[in-house]
């Protein structure tokens, strides 16, 4: 082992006591589902059952782990006989490359994309792995595989969770041999489906435009969504979604996945010419080359499948309630909770003041956000070393004296005196060159020797890969930390990779950069929560460049993106939702028209709150200018979310109307999980004459039982009940056409259970 960082996996008895908790709380429909894992020695398969769905896989005849099913739950009493080799085709494609393995080796004549490529020391570079051994493990197996003739061992993990069906699957790759050997692909798992029509769903993006769904047949050919900027990035998230027949929110088998990675990544959607589908995906393979020397391991991200029967809002409710329940951290104060503590509402002061932060000015602003009810302070960028504007300060992380010539000990003191936490932002992984830190330390930075630094905002970045950079990180936000009370560190990182070259290595094994990077990231983030078990973080990447389940073990939020205008956000959080919680899509109400270059809308108070309120609320706006009338509507506001907000970030999330595709009209509803309340939030681009708002008809709620509606904004038109059954809301629904009309509206009501 290289002294790679582990991936923390729950003990299994936390795990059954998380599950079982959430089962009450969060899917009840599930609460009786049981984990199961079988070998069957005769057949040679194995068996994982979990939630709503199945997956099996058997050694076939030849040696090789080949997929048997991924799908809705089978009987327990269903048997599988020994997996047999997909016939060859002609003389071009040969029976290894048909058979849907679990973890092929590039070797054989494989076309399809391989889970592992090797290069050994003598230039061989066939790879043919046969199943070896396993053993049993509390929720699922470890199977080991081996090279037909070399020691070369890899070690597939599968964890499936009792209650959602997520399968959770990564491989270790081991040289046993007495030879360096260079792993030049390594996928975390291939997930296989049988041949036929798909349609593929995934997320894409931009710098202030980030998640947008797309959705289209999976057609022969590859499709390759991926990242090689050293990080996530905005462009496309390591989410997919695969649904037979075309896409539907409420019906239909889909099967998903998330890769647990936040360095560079890839994920191939694969469709052969046999019309089976292949899903591979791990490490990037774009310039990576990881030398394994004699003994030494390397273990793969996790990349977390499931199943729903229920269309894509089905597939999604499964994944948040597993982020949940076993992905995002907890702190001291949640630490045996089957639920993180929903988000403090904030306030941030970047749109207010940028980087004009000081003492008086942070204050003003703090004794506005109090007023407004808000549970937590946040001053940004600008507050360290000689940080004036972008260009200088980064990696100088001492208090600015002329900005807070006291320290920042009088404005926390103020802070926690108007009754809220306080919480800093910081970018540990970035460094201006116009910095003391550069100065001390030109080497510190990604590099190719003599070659030139490619600026982006001006700043370069740190190699956390090399052990003393990482530990000078470590350092600085422990010391930041330790010597002043903060709860909250929005942790931002602005640009991406360019020259990742790490001269401290051989030639051969610099390339490893692109794994030790994000695993001393995951370290100093793991560490300095060891060290703070009270410290919550927000992951932030120029908005959301840094989202995926690799970074929410540890992280408590994230920042989706920096575009806040409140129409555009709705479609952002509608993509957003397909693969995350609303409990971590931190959503601020900001200034109207947003301050982005080409943003010209106005909106009102109530719109943008309420397009906000959606995820866990803040504040972004300069609330110094803000009319007492709109205080006022935000008071009332933010009082009215924090009494349902369990049930908007942690409740089943229907999207009831999209905002996609130009949709005039928008609408989503939570439900807490015993379904005692629901809130809905519906939205207006604008109305033409005769045409209104649509009949809402909800979902999730208990039939039988009598709900009473209140409202949180807006008013109903006459007719409509206060009180009904859930039959009523869900099946004769509600009409707003006559009452709910015009441009940017906004309204919002919940139902709470008599
Ligand atoms: C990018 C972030 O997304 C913003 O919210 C803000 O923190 C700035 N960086 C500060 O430089």
């Amino acid at each position: 082992m290289m002294g790679r960082f582990q991936f923390p996996r729950r003990e299994p008895l936390q795990m059954k006591a998380f599950s079982f908790a959430l089962a009450l709380l969060v899917v009840p429909t599930l609460a009786l589902a049981q984990n199961a894992s079988r070998f069957d020695s005769g057949a040679k398969v194995f068996r994982l059952d979990g939630g709503a769905s199945s997956y099996a896989f058997g050694v076939n005849g030849r040696g090789e782990l080949q997929q048997l099913y991924w799908g809705g739950r089978l009987d327990a009493n269903d048997k599988f006989p020994q997996a047999r080799p997909k016939p060859g085709w002609a003389s071009f494609d040969t029976s290894y490359n048909n058979t849907p393995q679990e973890y092929a080796g590039w070797g054989a004549g494989l076309f399809v994309e391989p889970a592992l490529k090797v290069t050994f020391a003598d230039g061989n570079r066939d790879l043919v792995l046969h199943y070896e051994s396993h053993t049993s493990t509390a929720n699922g197996f470890d199977v080991v595989l081996k090279d037909i003739a070399r020691p070369i061992f890899v070690t597939l993990h599968y964890a499936m969770d009792a209650e959602s069906g997520i399968l959770g699957r990564s491989a270790t790759i081991e040289n046993r041999g007495a030879n360096s050997v260079t792993v030049e692909q390594a996928a975390a798992a291939a997930w296989a489906l049988p041949a036929g029509q798909y349609t593929l769903n995934y997320l894409t993006g931009r710098w202030a435009g980030e998640w947008t769904l797309n959705q289209e047949e999976v057609r022969h050919g590859a499709r390759v969504i991926e990242s090689r900027r050293g990080s996530t990035g905005h462009q496309s998230n390591p989410w997919f979604a695969i649904q037979e027949g075309p896409s539907n929110e409420n019906h239909g088998s889909v099967w998903f996945g998330a890769l647990a990675w936040s360095g560079s990544w890839r994920i191939t959607v694969e469709k052969d010419q046999l019309d089976a589908v292949r899903v591979t995906g791990g490490y990037n393979p774009f310039d990576f080359g990881y030398v394994l020397k004699a003994g030494e391991k390397l273990e793969t991200p996790v990349f977390y499948g499931g199943y729903s029967r229920e269309g894509l809002g089905g597939a999604s409710r499964i994944l948040h309630a597993y982020e949940i329940a076993h992905i995002l951290p907890r702190t001291a104060a949640t630490a045996n909770q089957t639920a993180p503590k929903p988000r403090p509402v904030i306030y941030n002061s970047w749109e207010a003041t940028e980087f004009r932060v000081n003492e008086a000015g942070q204050m003003a602003l703090a004794e506005k956000a109090a007023a407004l009810g808000i549970d937590r302070f946040v001053m940004d960028d600008g507050w360290f070393g000689q940080r004036k504007d972008d260009h200088a300060g980064l990696g100088d992380w001492y208090v600015n004296k002329e900005k807070f010539p006291n320290g920042l000990k009088p404005l926390i003191d103020k802070v926690h005196t108007l009754g809220m936490d306080f919480g800093l932002w910081v970018e540990p992984e970035m460094v201006n060159p116009d910095s003391d830190l550069f100065r001390a330390h030109p080497d510190w930075v990604l590099h190719f020797p003599g070659r030139p630094e490619t600026e982006q905002r001006n700043q370069l970045v740190l190699n956390l890969a090399r052990t003393d950079v990482r530990d000078y990180i470590l350092g600085f936000l422990d010391k930041l930390v330790s010597e002043n009370d903060i709860a909250f560190l929005k942790w931002d990182y602005n640009r991406n990779w360019s020259e990742p070259g790490w001269d401290q290595l051989p030639a051969a094994e610099q390339k490893k950069v692109y794994v030790s990077f994000t695993d001393n990231l995951y370290w100093i983030l793991s560490e300095l929560r060891k060290k703070h078990p009270k410290l919550e973080i927000e992951s932030c990447s120029g908005g959301g460049g840094r989202v995926d389940l690799g970074i929410l073990r540890y992280t408590d939020e994230v920042w989706p993106s920096d575009n806040t205008d409140p129409f555009d956000r709705l479609t952002q959080q509608d993509g957003f939702t397909y693969a995350y919680t609303p409990q971590v899509m931190m959503a601020w109400v900001t200034d109207s028209p947003h301050d982005l270059e080409h943003q010209i809308r106005v909106t009102s108070i109530p719109y943008r709150m309420l397009s906000s309120m959606q995820g866990s609320l803040g504040i972004g706006a300069d609330i110094a200018k803000w009319t007492p009338e709109d205080a006022a509507t935000a008071k009332r506001l933010i009082a009215a979310y924090h009494q349902v907000q369990p049930t908007i970030v942690q409740g089943a999330l229907y999207r009831l109307i999209s905002p996609r595709d130009g949709s005039e009209f928008s609408a989503t509803q939570t439900v807490r999980a015993d379904k005692g309340q629901s809130v809905v939030f519906a939205f207006i681009h604008s109305t033409q004459e005769g045409r209104g708002f649509p009949t809402l008809k909800l979902q999730g709620l208990d039939p039988a039982a009598e709900y009473s509606l209140s409202w949180i904004e807006g008013k109903a038109q006459p007719g409509t009940p206060t009180v009904a059954s859930g039959a009523w809301w869900m099946n004769h629904g509600i009409d707003f056409s006559d009452s709910f009309r015009g441009d940017f509206q906004a309204m919002a009501f919940r139902l709470d259970k008599k």
